[in-house]
């Protein structure tokens, strides 16, 4: 943990997997206030297992997690419920619950977590769809979403309790690219308009390049992060083949986007 309290999140020693299996070791970082860290690597190396320890939603092997220099994994219940009002969640899939509207979706968390009056909750619920653009949607169920509102009415229900931390698990995955650029601007509106740190899960390479403060590349044989750096940095400098495949990966545009950095090895 930092003893100075000053970052975000500090990640100490982490591993985390399920029953035997350890899917990430060794994970130390630190997240600074308002930072945009996106975590990510191929699938399957840990990214989301790394969110859910993160999140509480599993119980790390060994290590700690502190989130503005409180302890979260050595806290009592009383502390870590207090600790987790602070967290948005948007989970992978939107993971929005089919029986309930979109509205009825955001106002959930204000039911569970605070003591509003209803017609408070329907102020709040109102204001979060307008600021995600779908006031007009607010009576329909998820079934009738597009995969874009889908998760607007997810990252909606994510900001309900005006988060201090957002968890993002692959908010423009299934999104074409206008709708995928529609989600990065909302997010980047978020991180203007709010104090929020956030972790973001993706692979979208052009959101990383749009968003990313700061990437940390998980990597799945060696179960750790294998590098750490601005997204420009990273792709003009990493010497890592890794590195280079995962931020030249070949999607379409990717070399002649004027959002990539040229390749430049500054390897002496
Ligand atoms: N609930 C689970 N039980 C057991 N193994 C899991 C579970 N969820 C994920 N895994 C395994 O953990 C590894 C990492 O998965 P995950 O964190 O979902 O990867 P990513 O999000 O990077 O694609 C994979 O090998 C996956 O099969
Ligand atoms: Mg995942």
């Amino acid at each position: 943990m930092n003893p100075t309290g000053s970052s975000a999140i500090d990640v100490t020693n982490l591993a985390c997997g399920y029953g035997e299996t350890i899917v990430l070791k060794d994970i130390s970082f630190a997240v600074a206030p308002r930072e945009i860290l996106f975590i990510i690597g191929g699938s399957g190396c840990g990214k989301s297992t790394l969110l859910r320890c993160l999140m509480g939603l599993s119980v790390p092997i060994h290590g700690t997690v502190a989130y503005f220099g409180r302890s979260f994994t050595g806290s009592d219940a009383a502390d870590r419920r207090s600790l987790l009002k602070t967290f948005g969640i948007l989970y992978q899939g939107s993971a929005l619950w089919s029986s309930m509207t979109v509205a009825e979706n955001v106002s959930l968390p204000l039911e569970e977590n605070t003591s509003l009056s209803r017609s408070d909750r329907e102020a709040v619920v109102a204001y979060k769809l307008e600021e995600v653009g779908l006031t007009a949607a607010s009576g329909l169920y998820p079934s009738e979403l597009s995969g874009g509102m889908k998760k607007r009415a997810a990252l909606a229900r994510a900001l309900a309790l005006d988060p201090v931390i957002l968890f993002l698990d692959e908010p423009s995955e299934g999104l074409d690219p206008i709708t995928s650029r529609e989600m990065d601007h909302l997010i980047g509106e978020v991180r203007e308009t709010t104090q929020v740190t956030m972790l973001i899960v993706s692979h979208q390479l052009s959101s990383i390049f749009r968003l990313a403060d700061r990437v940390l590349v998980l990597d799945q044989a060696s179960k750790g992060i294998i590098a750490e750096g601005a997204p420009a940095t990273l792709a003009a400098s990493s010497t890592d083949p890794r590195v280079h495949e995962f931020l030249r990966q070949d999607i379409p545009g990717a070399h002649d986007s004027k959002e990539l950095p040229a390749l430049v090895n500054t390897s002496r």
